[in-house]
């Protein structure tokens, strides 16, 4: 097992997670405690009569989102992000330890989730519009209610002369608007968004994040609780209120900071990256990631 203890001094403020949310004694939205999780690896050969090889995707994970937390979780491939998400929808359980969604364990489908990928996963066959009406006809709206609801989303997302447009007329832009739209739309509290920008063009991308981030702070006291992956530490900074950061082999959390950056933000996102605050921030965290990456781990992440 390893040992990483979370860093809550450089950056930001100390955690004080619940606290955001107005109540201390408040329930986390989410939770996840001493999560360790081990996948086991397909064998090379049927032949091979070894013990099965396994991965630690995760150890010593603890973790709590206060509702309407915005949270970046950051870090190279395979350090677990997408694993924690899946915990979150119900779609992985974890091999050691609890997850906890509403305070409860996570259940599948849970309605009250969105959750949005890299790759929009548009069917092709249908309209924008029609994608939109997808969770919606999952959760039985009548049509007229699919439609208008669809339509609304559409036009919130900027792509008002769209609705009747098919996938391949789209651009990867469009898409993912298309996907936000689709995720948005059935109003869910919790929000899992696993590199929804990372396949943009970098203005394209400003441009969502900038379109997202309005949609997000203007849900004002009821704004949703955000897990929201990336790989890219600027636009964890830019977007979250606590930037979470993990490293691989085992997949774990080496910092865990308050983004004191004030809000809303949406509007000048473009100045926010070059204020002193910004880089202070950034700079902060990566000198400390730095030390994290040096540091040894008593275990590989890698059995067998
Ligand atoms: N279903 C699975 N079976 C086996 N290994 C898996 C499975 N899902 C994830 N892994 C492994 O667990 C580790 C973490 O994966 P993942 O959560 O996808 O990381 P990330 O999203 O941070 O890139 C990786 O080494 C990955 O190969
Ligand atoms: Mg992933």
């Amino acid at each position: 097992m390893t040992t990483v203890t979370p860093n809550t001094r450089k950056g930001g403020k100390p955690m004080s997670a619940a606290a955001r949310a107005g109540d201390p004694a408040a329930e986390p939205r989410v939770s996840f405690t001493n999560i360790r999780q081990v996948f086991e690896l397909p064998r090379q050969s049927k032949k091979d009569t070894s013990a099965a090889s396994t991965v630690v995707a995760l150890d010593n994970v603890t973790l709590e989102i206060p509702d309407g937390q915005f949270v970046a979780l950051v870090g190279a491939s395979g350090c677990g992000k997408t694993t924690l998400m899946n915990m979150v929808a119900g779609l992985v359980k974890p091999t050691h330890g609890t997850v906890k969604v509403n305070g409860e364990a996570p259940r599948l489908p849970n309605l009250d989730i969105g959750y949005m990928f890299a790759r929009d996963a548009l069917l092709p066959w249908r309209s924008a519009r029609r994608s939109v009406e997808l969770p919606l006809e999952v959760r039985g709206w009548d049509r007229q209610r699919r439609r208008e609801r669809a339509d609304e989303m559409l036009d919130l997302v900027g792509l008002r002369d769209k609705h009747t447009q098919y996938r391949n007329q789209l651009s990867q832009g469009m898409r993912q608007r298309v996907a936000l739209a689709r995720t948005l739309a059935s109003d869910p509290s919790i929000l899992l968004m696993d590199e929804p920008f990372a396949a943009l063009d970098a203005r394209t991308k400003l441009t969502l994040e900038g379109e997202f981030l309005r949609i997000w702070e203007n849900g004002g006291d009821s704004r949703k609780t955000v897990i929201f992956v990336t790989h890219d530490l600027d636009e964890a900074v830019l977007l979250a209120d606590r930037v979470v950061i993990m490293l691989p082999r085992p997949g774990r959390i080496a910092e865990d900071i308050i983004v004191d950056l004030p809000r809303p933000r949406a509007d000048h996102l473009g100045e926010v990256r070059y204020t002193n605050e910004f880089r202070a921030i950034t700079q902060g965290l990566f000198d400390s990631l730095e030390g994290a990456i040096a540091a040894p781990t008593s275990d590989g992440g890698t059995e067998r």
